[in-house]
């Protein structure tokens, strides 16, 4: 399975946070928000990603992040010209994945969960058609909604319900299987002109070959698309970490954890990242070099 973080957007409700600067490059506590979809990639035993974002920042993230050698993983990059949807992503990233299944993951979306990385890794092994996480809102009429039977096949799926059939939100995080993208090269701009993914789910909706995973009451999930929800996303964060002394998504960390690099490569990335950084301080408290 091949992995895609969408980097793009107008981020119009970020503004002026965003007049400038890419979203997905804002900080959330102690580290770029990409870091977050990142790890979660990573965790789920993808090593080779495709970065898709604007003309304007596409660069940054490859001076952020590279080929991915140095996290012992495989990077690439491509730009999307316009917002024209999430669902573009999957056509855009064609030549990247090449065939293979896809992990499509929101650069703007924060998972944390102590279950979550065995939960990826076994998703990643029994994709038929489309799986979706969902996560459990009080809100629902602002996200798309799904119902499931007992299975967890989606029974109803809607965007943005005015009464919703379930509290379940689709988070932006979605397994697909290869065929997924010519699905969305087929898919008709909607009235805002947007290759929808909802659109793209519905056709597996409709097939009965749609799952939802529930995330569950036992994780965390933000998307940090407005002030207040990045404040929110990075308050958690910054609460986890100091209570426990731990980094959620240190990319660095994952990367040693998962066996991508060892222990002289972990070294090098915690000097790089300088001493007089925390966050570096712990990567070099992890390779023991401290
Ligand atoms: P949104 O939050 O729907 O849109 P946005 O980020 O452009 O923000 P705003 O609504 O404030 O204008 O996008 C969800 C995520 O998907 C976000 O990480 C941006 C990304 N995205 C793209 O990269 N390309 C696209 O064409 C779209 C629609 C979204």
């Amino acid at each position: 399975m091949r992995g895609i973080i969408l980097a793009g957007g107008s981020g119009t409700r970020l503004r002026p946070l965003t007049s400038v600067q890419s979203k997905q490059l804002l900080p959330v506590y102690d580290k770029p928000m990409i870091y977050y979809p990142l790890s979660v990639l990573m965790q789920a035993g993808i090593r080779e990603i495709l970065v898709i974002s604007g003309p304007e920042h596409v660069e940054t993230y490859r001076t952020l992040l590279g080929d991915g050698s140095r996290l012992g993983i495989r990077i690439e990059y491509t730009v999307q010209d316009a917002p024209r949807g999430i669902a573009e992503a999957l056509v855009l990233g064609a030549p990247f994945t090449d065939g293979e299944d896809i992990c499509l993951v929101l650069g703007d979306n924060i998972f944390y969960g102590h279950r979550l990385p065995d939960m990826l890794r076994e998703e990643t092994e029994r994709v038929d058609g489309c799986t979706l996480f969902g996560y459990p809102v009080s809100d629902p009429e602002r996200y798309g909604v799904a119902t499931v039977d007992d299975d967890g096949t989606i029974v109803t799926l809607e965007e943005k319900p005015a009464q919703p059939a379930s509290n379940l939100a689709v988070t932006g995080l979605y397994m697909y299987e290869a065929e997924a993208v010519e699905r969305a090269a087929r898919l008709t701009p909607s009235a805002r002109g947007e290759l929808e993914i909802t659109d793209l789910n519905l056709t597996y909706v409709r097939e009965g070959r749609a799952r939802l995973v529930n995330l569950g009451r036992g994780s965390a999930w933000f998307d940090t698309g407005t002030h207040d929800s990045l404040l929110e996303a990075a308050m958690f964060v910054q609460v986890l970490e100091k209570r426990q002394g731990i980094r959620i998504s240190c990319v660095e960390e994952v990367a040693y954890r998962m066996g991508y690099v060892g222990k002289e490569q972990l070294t090098l990335l915690g000097k790089e990242l300088s001493a007089s950084s925390s966050y570096g301080r712990y990567v070099m408290e992890l390779a023991g070099t401290s």
